[in-house]
């Protein structure tokens, strides 16, 4: 990395220079997905797979193996590192997925594991998922009519989505569904998608629409503010803000209940419009072996060189360390967006995760 080395020998291991305390891990475990969703691997994109740095092909070498994932993961729960969540690509279509999640949910002090699926594969995986301990999903659903459901993501499969919901419900997972908000695209559901949360029992949060990755089909007059959607969403029901724990996250939740007393949980992600970087607990291991501090910038650390050298957990450790110290204190991407109108970073969403 080509960060100066920081030398803070007082600070916690995982507290950054702006006193965040980095306590949750995101794990990209394959850049495969089952979907090609129009903002974050387009159909055919997948031919062009590439390396955000080298520009090679991506092959299954390219991708970190479930033992240097565990080895990565031991060592940051070892540094105190308490929250993990597996994205992709799709998680769910990297083989093994489940006996992986058991050697995770057997380390010592995780108490947890989380998934974010496009949820293709969750009727499929759900009682298997829920006997490995996973209890909380993140599914991203970007509309609820079969026919957009196809136009966004390149497949017809909301059926298959909405079963999976209905199983995964009725195991008893807790279940957040993320909608990437796009005017002209899903606005005319926001209001179904908050119905949604007054008769099932899901939070459905609203992210909005980030220009990320260098294939991502992002255009401006698609984007849509938060508070935006949320006028939109009061339209139906009174909303009212309810206490956001840390475990929420980034969503700024709310009560909505409707005119008939139905209630149910919606939420708003807005890191364009209003920055939480100075919340942000998060460091992400790509599917390609590096460490990205922060989502919204290109800066990365290559660990999968040192974990295919002889390296001592201690340098990994280290290697970690730097990153952390090295997190950015925010990004700037509204004022860079004011300036080019384009997508602001190169790397893709599907080997970042999200
Ligand atoms: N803007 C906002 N959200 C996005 N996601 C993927 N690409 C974008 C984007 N450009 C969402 C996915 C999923 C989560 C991991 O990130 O829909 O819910
Ligand atoms: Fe797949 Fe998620 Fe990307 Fe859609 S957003 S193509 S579901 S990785």
């Amino acid at each position: 990395m080509t960060d100066k080395n920081i030398n803070l020998p007082n600070l916690h291991p995982l507290v950054d220079q702006f006193s965040r305390t980095i306590s949750y891990l995101r794990l990209s475990i394959t850049d495969r997905c089952n979907l090609r969703c129009m903002y974050c691997m387009p159909e055919g994109a997948e031919e062009n797979a590439t390396h955000t740095k080298t520009g090679e092909i991506l092959q299954h070498k390219d991708l970190l193996s479930y033992e240097e994932m565990l080895r990565v993961v031991r060592i940051a729960v070892g540094m105190g590192m308490n929250k993990l969540r597996l994205t992709g690509g799709e998680p769910l279509v990297r083989r093994g997925i489940l006996d992986f999640i058991h050697q995770l949910t057997s380390l010592e002090n995780l108490k947890e594991v989380r998934i974010t699926t496009n949820g293709v594969l969750l009727a499929d995986y759900a009682e298997q998922l829920f006997a490995g301990g996973v209890r909380q999903l993140n599914v991203s659903l970007d509309s609820l009519q079969p026919t957009k459901f196809h136009s966004i993501t390149g497949r017809d499969y909301f059926t298959r989505v909405w079963k999976g919901l209905i199983k995964a419900r009725d195991l008893g997972f807790k279940i957040k569904i993320n909608v990437v908000a796009m005017k002209g695209v899903n606005d005319d559901e926001f209001k179904d998608f908050a119905r949604l949360a007054l008769t099932e029992p899901f939070q459905v949060r609203f992210i909005e629409f980030m220009p990320l990755g260098e294939k991502s089909s992002w255009k401006k007059e698609q984007f849509i503010r938060a508070e935006d959607i949320k006028d939109i969403i009061s339209t139906i029901g009174q909303l009212t803000p309810f206490n956001n724990n840390r475990d929420e996250g980034p969503a700024r939740m709310y009560e909505l209940q409707d005119p008939s007393g139905q209630k149910g949980a919606v939420g708003f992600i807005s890191p364009i419009s209003h920055h939480f970087c100075d919340q942000c607990n998060r460091l992400r291991l790509t599917s390609e072996g590096t460490l990205r501090a922060c989502l919204l910038n290109d800066k990365e650390t290559d660990l999968k060189t040192l974990l295919r050298s002889d390296a001592s957990d201690g340098v990994i450790r280290e290697s970690i360390r730097q990153t952390i110290l090295n997190k950015p204190k925010g990004h700037t991407l509204e004022d860079d967006l004011q300036k080019s109108g384009k997508p602001v970073c190169i790397g893709q969403m599907s080997q970042i995760g999200g």
